[in-house]
């Protein structure tokens, strides 16, 4: 058996596992699906999401790894013993980080796309039109689909190849503070663009308006799952390297923290700049894809900004691929494979996997494999949105809940206690019993209903219904700009 690997620092710790929460769920989905459901008022149910539930799971599946020291199945294992039930899942989120990964390395290659049209300045001398063509073109061609899917996958591969210390914490040390100041940077333009658009868009972000759809609540609390990559393990991996110093809740705090002013900065550059210049807003995918570039190419200065966005994105949604390939190659290297071995075999599994999600738009997936349903959810919905659907709606929520109970119920207070004081200087921190109140008791109630809500076991009009009663009308960006 090899030295288990640790990681350098807090500061490695901390900056790897905000690199994972912050991701293209950031950047890409949150301003979508904010912009979807009307602002302000899908933000506070997003906020009140990730505070509730978000940040005590957070810190029960960093304190499951950092106490066992092993990935999720192994983890239970030594917790629970070998036949424990509960192995099923860290099954589950090995089988999730296949899932989500393919999906994301399809994104994440339009990203790469993006970023070399911005290098070349490709945006510039587009009429309106065409920029839906550019993102269609990617969307159905199913080779440059395919192509930057693979490049962004080895990228990731040779990152996790080279280990905890020599490859994901060497990554997230230079690609996180550059994300930051990327970031920082595109506020302050934002601040400066024409016609108000900084100050309308801090409106349409932060004022509520009421009139949430019963959808939004199902849409917010699994976004608050994929953001702060919970319920797959990936924290837990990431907390199994970690030292017996570290303080949980201190470092649960941060990267929470750290990933809500992200995905709400997000919002403010893209809106600033979607308010600036009165372009229409599509809906979806098409948000980053196709509404900002065309911004881009009326603004002083494009050429520089759209470079910093995509690089930013691409940076971002690196080191989330990242963790997501490092659950289930740490799950084989616990079951003594070689870390290269391990990740060559898990990395290419989920690049072939990564295959129909690449071509599911296409003509040509189309024509051939119309009648492959593999999950049939939603009618009419691609391959490509399957995955996303199911892992978000289904996969993280679920094992969110059970990690919540796990923790909660079924590990030793002694354990718990001792975990959750180390690096504070109280022996009994005050915050230990709302900690434990909000894992055991809060997290799984709301959850579970909303996966009940989800499998239709509790109607879906009554919570709209509810919600409609909740006075106030959906505002959107159109009515923003009258
Ligand atoms: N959190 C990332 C994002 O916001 C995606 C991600 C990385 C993820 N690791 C994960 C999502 C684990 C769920 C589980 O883009």
């Amino acid at each position: 058996m090899q030295e288990r690997e640790q990681w350098g620092s807090r500061l490695a710790f901390v900056l790897a596992a905000a690199g994972s929460a912050i991701g293209l769920g950031n950047i890409w989905k949150f301003p979508y699906i904010t912009h979807e459901n009307g602002g302000g008022s899908f933000v506070l149910l997003y906020l009140f999401c990730i505070a509730i539930v978000g940040l005590p799971v957070i810190i029960a599946e960093m304190m499951v790894g950092r106490a066992t020291k092993k990935s999720p199945v192994a983890a239970i294992e030594e917790l629970s013993g070998k036949n424990s039930p509960w192995k099923i899942m860290g099954l589950m989120g090995v089988a999730a980080s296949f899932i989500i990964l393919s999906f994301y390395a399809v994104v994440a290659g339009w990203v790469m796309h993006y970023t070399y049209l911005a290098f070349s300045d490709s945006f510039s001398g587009m009429k309106a039109n065409q920029f839906s063509e550019v993102f269609n073109q990617i969307f159905v061609n199913p080779w440059l689909n395919f192509g930057w899917a693979t490049i962004f996958m080895a990228i990731t591969l040779f990152i996790v190849i080279g280990g905890v210390k020599d490859g994901i914490e060497k990554a997230v040390k230079i690609l996180m503070p550059v994300l930051i100041v990327i970031m920082i940077l595109l506020v302050i333009n934002s601040i400066f663009l024409p016609n108000n658009g900084f100050e309308k868009a801090l409106k349409f972000i932060f004022l509520p308006t009421g009139g949430l759809h019963g959808a939004a609540i199902l849409e917010a609390l699994g976004h608050a799952f994929f953001t702060l990559s919970l319920g797959m393990g990936a924290m837990l991996t990431y907390g199994s390297y970690l030292d017996d110093k570290t303080n949980l809740f201190k470092a649960g705090l941060i990267v929470v923290a750290l990933d809500t002013i992200i995905a709400l900065l997000a919002c403010i550059i893209i809106f600033s700049i979607m308010f600036a210049y009165g372009g229409k807003v599509s809906n979806g995918a098409g948000l980053v894809f196709i509404s900002l570039p065309q911004e881009f190419a009326k603004m002083n200065g494009g050429y520089f900004v759209s470079i910093a966005f995509f690089l930013l994105l691409f940076f971002a949604a690196l080191t989330s691929a990242i963790s997501l390939l490092e659950v289930p190659v740490a799950y084989l290297i616990d079951k003594g494979w070689a870390r290269k071995k391990a990740s060559f075999t898990m990395g290419i599994s989920i690049w072939l996997l990564s295959i129909p999600c690449a071509l599911s738009n296409s003509e040509f997936w189309k024509n051939k494999f119309a009648s492959v349903t593999m999950f049939d959810f939603k009618e009419k919905t691609v391959f490509f949105n399957k995955m996303d659907y199911l892992a978000s709606n289904w996969l993280l929520p679920l094992g969110g809940l059970l990690i919540a109970v796990y923790v909660g119920w079924f590990i030793s207070d002694k354990l718990r206690s001792e975990q959750f004081k180390i690096g504070s200087n109280s022996e009994r921190p005050f915050h230990y019993i709302p900690w434990v109140f909000f894992t055991a008791v809060v997290s799984p109630i709301i959850v579970s209903m909303i996966i009940l809500i989800e499998a239709e076991v509790i109607d879906k009009k009554a919570i709209n219904q509810f919600f409609d009663g909740l006075v106030g009308s959906k505002t959107t960006i159109k009515q923003i700009h009258k």
